[in-house]
């Protein structure tokens, strides 16, 4: 009986000897210590010992568990170590190598320029306005005084999405939500920046775009409050000696209209690529609120009068830097946002 004890006590000591890793340490304990293990097996033979035995047989065994569990662990947190040295080995720094160069980002151009815009107006009293991209035909044509079949619709290439629906071609559709939603209450004085969509695409058009709705609404607005805040805007944006002139020109929802073009500066006013030519790029669109515009939005255009107007941010920043082809916004040419300052 001490003679089994003591061939499985050196068994088991030969086994924890030879283990190398933790898996097989574990199937070693299974395999002694566990519930079929030997040495639990070796204890519930008990009852087969003569009485007068069991008190030693008992006395041994418990030692030899205890002798077991004390060499499992032991084993256990020198593999452990010899684990964590063979890691350090493998993931060892060196810290004497030179760092890797941290690069800062920095703004989009696109979005400078939509914040410096923002940040005139804001302090010439607007707020800002918000509209959706997809849009309904109603805002984005109809309450402009564009019904269907209007050859006008045919000056903006839409992305329709079904006959009611589509990316908006500008943000104009934003004047008709804010007044409807501010009606009859004065003054109305938003800008409304965003997205805007069109079948469009060469050096100065892109298909997706943004834009800057500026609408007031007050008793009394004239073309005169127009044509100061657009002059404002231009020499806040491009310097006191940069030249604005307004176009006569046509939009269904002002009258009269005009659009503003800004002395192009990538050629100092004699014609290149970009201005076509003609020393000039036209920058926005604007105009009188239309009297329909009004009346459907909810303002009685016998008592109140308004202007509009929606700048191409694209073309500003081209302006603002000097930029060629607007295509460069959105190709994510590193070259191109590192060099605009
Ligand atoms: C309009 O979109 C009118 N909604 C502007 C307006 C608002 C007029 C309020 C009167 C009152 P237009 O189609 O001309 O107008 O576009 C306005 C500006 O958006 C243009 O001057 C141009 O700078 C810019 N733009 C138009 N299409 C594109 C395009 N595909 N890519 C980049 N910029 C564009
Ligand atoms: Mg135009």
């Amino acid at each position: 009986m001490h003679e089994n004890i003591e061939k499985l006590q050196i068994k088991f000591r030969e086994a924890i000897e030879n283990t190398g890793d933790l898996s097989q340490l574990e199937n070693i304990r299974i395999q002694y210590l566990g519930k079929k293990g030997e040495i639990t097996l070796l204890m519930r033979s008990m009852n087969q010992v003569p009485v007068d035995q069991r008190p030693i047989f008992g006395k041994r065994v418990n030692e030899l568990k205890k002798l077991a569990e004390e060499m499992l662990e032991h084993k256990k947190s020198q593999l452990h170590s010899v684990h964590s040295e063979k890691r350090w080995e493998k993931e060892r720094l060196d810290v004497t190598l030179p760092g890797r160069p941290f690069e800062i980002g920095k703004k989009h151009p696109l979005t400078m320029v939509l914040e410096e815009i923002e940040e005139i107006f804001t302090c010439m009293g607007f707020k800002i306005a918000e509209g959706p991209d997809v849009e309904l035909d109603y805002y984005n044509f109809e309450a402009l005084n564009m019904p269907k079949e209007h050859p006008a619709r045919d000056m903006q290439d839409s992305f329709y999405i079904n006959p009611e629906i589509l990316l908006r071609t500008h943000t104009s559709p934003v004047q008709i939500r804010t007044m409807q939603a501010q009606a009859p209450e004065l003054p109305v004085r938003i800008i409304a920046p965003g997205k805007a969509y069109r079948r469009d695409d060469d050096v100065t058009h892109s298909p997706m775009f943004h834009q800057v709705e500026g609408l007031v609404v007050d008793k009394g607005i004239s073309l005169a409050d127009l044509k100061g805040t657009l002059l404002l805007f231009a020499q806040e944006m491009f310097g006191k000696e940069r030249e604005i002139r307004l176009r006569p020109s046509f939009f269904p929802f002002t009258e009269p209209s005009a659009e503003v073009d800004i002395s192009c500066i990538i050629c100092d006013g004699k014609g290149c690529r970009i201005c076509g030519e003609t020393g000039w790029l036209e920058i926005l669109g604007s105009g009188m609120v239309h009297p329909k515009v009004l009346e459907i939005s909810g303002y009685n255009p016998e008592e109140v009068t308004g202007y509009a107007f929606g700048m191409g941010v694209e073309r500003i920043a081209m302006l603002k830097y000097g930029i060629d082809d607007i295509r460069l916004f959105y190709i994510n040419d590193l070259r191109m946002l590192r060099n605009v300052k």
